[in-house]
């Protein structure tokens, strides 16, 4: 009897919750039925007269009613205080916003736009040219012919599949050199060139990845010399690195230019003395040269009118560089691990 009583109450009470229409009303409700002398806490006084199998069941079936009512209570709360809240806080419209959280570009992006804007600013144009090319801008145009042992060096994705009779075997780039030949075969000297590009080798191990960029250069025009080419690599360098970077040309050997050099960059840290990143106070950047004349003329330019300079370099190489970076491995470049690339 008692217990239907206090249900009775109970939904009585969630109920005039329910159909409150503001805080004040709402609180005359709980002191209705929950104060001192509310509806349930009378019920609790009929509680001696009962035996002690009974004074169990009641007082239970009360405490379950308090906290049904209570939580019905802090909801409707809620949502009263929402809707008041809404209705009678003024807005500032003129206040500033709150920025969310930005993110920022990739740091091969940025170095290849840093990289861009280097050359144009000396007057080079940015490039593009197919991913998916031909043996003979990757290869054999320049000077590589089939089965030459120097081809090994590239690691080279070949496409089943694909062959053209003229150009020979499909490949993915394995550099950007490929770019030189399409630009002579595009544009008439004079030429200045920046061909930012991906690149593609059948490598993986702490500093390769199959996948990455370079950046190559080239230049032809009327007596072009290595003068060019050093102030040319000096001017970038002092730019990209700091203006207290030096470089030099060591001679290498490239078939595709000659003479052909390896371009060094004084070490940041040390600053030339020798320490436990560099060698002997230089790093080596990447490859450079005198454009071959065989490949002038497969580009259709004149061997004897016109000579130029190219140079590239990989992009993930030369940025780390900048940075004094001695990154573990550079695979986590492209491991997409934000924890990572949220410190640069
Ligand atoms: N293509 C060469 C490589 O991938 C780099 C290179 C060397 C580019 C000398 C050049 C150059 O333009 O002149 O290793």
């Amino acid at each position: 009897m008692l217990k239907d009583q206090i249900r009775n109450l109970k939904n009585e009470a969630i109920g005039e919750i329910l159909e409150a229409k503001n805080p004040q009303e709402l609180e005359r409700i709980r002191a209705g039925f929950l104060g001192r002398s509310g509806k349930i806490n009378r019920l609790t006084k009929e509680i001696p007269k009962l035996s002690p199998e009974e004074k169990k069941d009641l007082g239970q079936a009360i405490n379950e009613a308090k906290i049904n009512i209570e939580s019905v209570l802090r909801q409707t709360q809620d949502k009263l205080s929402v809707q008041s809240d809404n209705h009678q806080k003024w807005f500032d419209v003129t206040a500033p916003g709150i920025r969310p959280p930005e993110g920022h570009l990739h740091l091969v992006t940025e170095a290849i736009r840093e990289i861009t804007s280097i050359f144009t600013s000396l007057g080079f144009h940015r490039a593009r040219y197919p991913e998916a090319e031909w043996d003979w801008y990757a290869f054999e145009g320049l000077n590589m012919a089939e089965n030459h042992p120097a081809r090994d060096e590239w690691e080279t994705f070949f496409i089943e599949n694909l062959e053209n009779k003229k150009l020979g075997k499909g490949v993915l780039t394995p550099h950007t050199s490929s770019g030189q030949l399409r630009e002579m075969e595009k544009y008439p000297p004079p030429i200045r060139m920046i061909n930012i590009a991906k690149c593609y080798r059948r490598q993986s191990d702490i500093s390769h990845v199959p996948m990455f960029y370079q950046f190559e250069g080239l230049v032809i025009d009327r007596e072009i010399s290595i003068t060019h080419l050093k102030g040319t690599l000096d001017y970038f360098a002092k730019n990209f690195f700091g203006p207290n970077r030096k470089i030099r040309i060591r001679p290498f050997h490239f078939q595709f230019t000659e003479p052909s050099f390896e371009v060094d960059i004084s070490c940041g840290l040390c600053e030339g003395k020798g320490c436990k990143f560099c060698k002997e106070g230089w790093l080596e950047l990447g490859g450079s040269g005198m454009v071959h004349p065989a490949v002038l003329k497969n580009g259709g330019i004149d061997p004897q009118k016109y000579s130029g300079f190219a140079f590239g370099w990989g992009v993930e190489r030369t940025y780390m560089m900048k940075a004094g970076l001695k990154i573990d491995d550079i695979r986590m470049l492209y491991g997409n691990d934000l924890r990572f690339l949220k410190q640069f």
